[in-house]
């Protein structure tokens, strides 16, 4: 999983649908020109498709900004091997000169035929998409023995929302499934390619300190937080119809509590990963749930001006199995909240106490995700100079520190597993739909949505 050693992936085309969007020139743009310029790509080219009236350079002007100490020289070089489709998802007929293009690119850049398709589109387009692709033999036939992995091999990248709700989500996995082969389909989640959470069952099941400790007799409770200091920027269409709960929860919250839960997998390998994963999810029962929203979020742009849908979401959950009986999981997202941190707090249980003063905090570990990375093992020792007294400290690690600050962004790792074909990191169709499916009775467990200040902790109404 994430071996970021290799020095020269295979060769490939990238063509990315929903090429103007605002996941291309955030994330996936400055991802190929980071790969690029630490020479882990052997021999690539770009294609960006959308239907928006626009070009290469347009495009890459805009995704300039979300990179930081620009080569001129080799962002030229990329922009020079990309090319821009504009087209109708919904038109039929315009996928046969889609194909064209992508065999004009391939031998004009003297490709083999490996390709990437990244579907950074909304959800209801990946039916019609996948469908028209197949038609028109975009990606290799599913019937041609190893059309995922023997070169010229094509895979399919899914970005997240999977779906829009469980019947969606099964839909999609149906359809993709019947003209794809499993091992040529990707879902993205890319919190699995943090850095930070890709350690967490490393952590886990190569310490005999903690592993041992992982379950209901010594473990409180466990929190999974992802706070945000901003609000939902230009994507206020995308964000009203999904919701925090729909955005976040569904996928990077659920996945974090999956690793973390899951019991001991035969190997630490995709398969044996994605089981245990999807048996942890399948346990996974939802007691509580706050909602709320910011203050100042109906006048966002794109916004219904009486809109209900939540940018805050706290979940009390717990794991239906003996491992985790009577534990309390709690999962915590929001934006414009007073800070901007990601993090895993595992509370230990209180030790008895021995003493007059007793320790007036649990033992925790923390996992520090974003933006600092490490972990964080909280622990009580004898307060200097005053006997049967003990305070509370800190054993930090801070991953940057260690290993310095140029760990490679989720999306270089992820793009590498899949030109790899890597599925370690990516979400079994098994998977996505028990998240799905925990999410079924939100609302038998949920109240309104409460109004909250910005830069606040959050509605008050979270509190027990
Ligand atoms: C995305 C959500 O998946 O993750 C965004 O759609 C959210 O709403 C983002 O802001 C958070 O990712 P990161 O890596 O910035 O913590």
């Amino acid at each position: 999983m994430n071996d970021f050693k290799n020095s020269c992936l295979n060769e490939c085309l990238f063509v990315i649908l929903g090429g103007t969007g605002d996941l291309a020139k955030r994330k996936l743009i400055p991802a190929i020109y980071k790969l690029s310029e630490e020479n882990k790509l052997c021999k690539f080219s770009v294609v960006l498709v959308s239907n928006l009236q626009t070009n290469v350079s347009q495009i890459f002007e805009q995704a300039q900004p979300f990179i930081t100490k620009v080569n001129d020289g080799l962002w030229q070089k990329i922009q020079d091997k990309t090319r821009y489709f504009k087209m109708d998802f919904n038109d039929s007929r315009e996928y046969a000169e889609l194909e064209t293009l992508l065999k004009k690119v391939e031998a004009e850049d003297h490709l083999a035929g490996n390709r990437i398709f990244y579907f950074a589109t909304m959800p209801e387009h990946f039916d019609v998409i996948s469908r028209n692709f197949a038609n028109n033999k975009i990606v290799s036939d599913k019937n041609k023995a190893d059309a995922c992995c023997k070169s010229p091999w094509s895979r399919l990248v899914y970005e997240k929302p999977f779906g829009f709700d469980l019947a969606s989500a099964k839909n999609i996995n149906k359809y993709i499934t019947q003209i794809f082969e499993e091992r040529q389909i990707y879902r993205i989640d890319h919190y699995l390619g943090k850095e930070l959470v890709g350690n967490i069952a490393l952590v886990r099941f190569t310490n005999q300190v903690f592993e041992p400790l992982w379950n209901n007799k010594n473990i409180d409770s466990i929190s999974i937080n992802i706070f945000e200091d901003f609000g939902v920027g230009a994507r206020g269409a995308f964000y009203d119809t999904y919701g925090a709960v729909k955005d976040m929860v569904q996928s990077h919250m659920l996945q974090i509590l999956a690793l973390v839960a899951m019991e001991t997998p035969k190997k630490l390998s995709a398969d044996f990963i994605r089981d245990a994963k999807a048996n942890v999810l399948n346990q996974v029962e939802i007691e509580k749930v706050v909602l709320g929203q910011y203050d100042g979020y109906l006048q966002e742009k794109d916004v219904k001006p009486n809109s209900k849908t939540e940018t805050f979401a706290m979940l009390k959950v717990k794991v239906n199995n003996k491992r985790w009986d009577g534990v309390t999981f709690y999962l915590k997202t929001g934006k414009y909240l007073s800070k901007r941190e990601a993090f895993v707090e595992i509370t230990f249980k209180r030790v008895t106490c021995l003493l007059d003063y007793c320790p007036s905090k649990p033992n925790s570990l923390i996992i520090k995700i974003n933006p600092d990375q490490g972990f964080y093992l909280g622990l009580n020792v004898k307060t200097p100079g005053v006997s049967n007294h003990v305070t509370p400290v800190s054993m930090d690690f801070c991953h940057t520190g260690m290993f310095g600050p140029n760990t490679p962004e989720a999306y270089e790792i992820l793009l590498s597993d899949v030109i790899k074909g890597d599925q370690s990191a990516f979400v079994r169709s098994d998977e996505v739909e028990f998240s799905w499916k925990i999410l079924e009775n939100i609302n038998t467990k949920r109240t309104s949505v409460y109004v909250y200040k910005k830069g606040s902790s959050g509605p008050v109404e979270q509190k027990e």
